[in-house]
């Protein structure tokens, strides 16, 4: 140490303080890994448990396969804004012209492999990248809506439909008791139970799940759901022709505009 410098040596006995700080920091960042990732769960549901009760039936998992919505196909295309929407939002995607999208239609089933007949939810992603740098990515269902709102509702309702061992069905106490706790999975039903099946994805709509803040030169607010229509018809599906249809039906007519 130099004779005019000021610092004091370094001593436990003054600097434990110091030390106590410095240790924390570790320590606090390895306690927020070890919860995100679940390890530390004080009654949280952590993704673990969703994607084991996800494809519980299915032992093992096929690797190579996305644990939901494994069945699917990828498509290239150009998104068009109109000029309407530039108004609401001041975004880069509103004004550039024909952006290219990559996007994947899919089943939203657990099973990779399963008829794709039998899925009430079929999917489309798609990720639309703007010259400016700026990304869009959404994920939408042919749903209107999800059929619970939290993770724990959809845990829930995960446990509720496994299949009874003696009876082959969900027990239907367990799927009241479901319905009683998450009143919103009734409606979805409801609109499941009569909701016509399209034959195509070309002929479904999707919407996503969030709600985007679109903001307007001006500094106008609001909130936009995306919402894909098609441009050909919906053809509608008969029980029959569900049970009957080839397993990948909803992938042979597709013919986006
Ligand atoms: C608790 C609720 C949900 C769970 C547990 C869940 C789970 C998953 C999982 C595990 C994947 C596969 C990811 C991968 O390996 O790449 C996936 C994909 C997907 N999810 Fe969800 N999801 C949920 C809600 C939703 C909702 C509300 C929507 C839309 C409205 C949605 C739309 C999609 C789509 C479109 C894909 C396929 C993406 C692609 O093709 O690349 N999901 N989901």
């Amino acid at each position: 140490m130099k004779e005019n410098d000021k610092r004091q040596p370094f001593t436990l006995k003054r600097n434990w303080p110091a030390l106590i700080g410095i240790a924390a920091i570790p320590i606090i960042l390895i306690t927020l890994f070890a919860w995100s990732s679940g390890w530390i769960n004080m009654g949280r549901i952590t993704s673990k448990q969703i994607y084991d009760d996800f494809n519980n039936t299915i032992s093992p998992f096929p690797s190579g396969y996305r644990r939901a919505h494994g069945k699917g196909i990828c498509f290239t295309g150009v998104f068009r804004s109109n000029p309407e929407a530039a108004q609401l939002s001041k975004a880069r995607v509103f004004t550039q012209k024909d952006i290219p999208v990559i996007g994947r239609f899919s089943v939203g089933a657990g099973n990779p492999h399963v008829a794709d007949g039998t899925a009430r939810v079929t999917s489309m992603a798609v990720l639309i990248k703007t010259d400016d740098g700026q990304e869009w990515r959404s994920a939408m269902n042919s749903v209107p809506y999800f059929h619970v709102a939290t993770a724990e509702g959809f845990y829930a309702g995960l446990q509720a439909n496994h299949p009874d061992p003696k009876t082959g069905k969900p027990d239907p106490k367990k799927l009241d008791e479901f319905h009683s706790k998450y009143p919103e999975s009734v409606k979805f039903e409801k609109w499941a139970a009569t909701a016509p099946w399209p034959d195509s994805y070309s002929g479904a709509s999707f919407n996503s799940v969030n709600s985007f803040r679109f903001i307007s030169e001006s500094g106008k607010e609001t909130y936009v759901r995306w919402v894909m229509r098609p441009r050909s018809p919906m053809h509608e599906m008969t029980e029959k022709q569900r049970k009957e249809a080839k397993s990948l039906f909803k992938f042979y007519s597709i013919t986006f505009l």
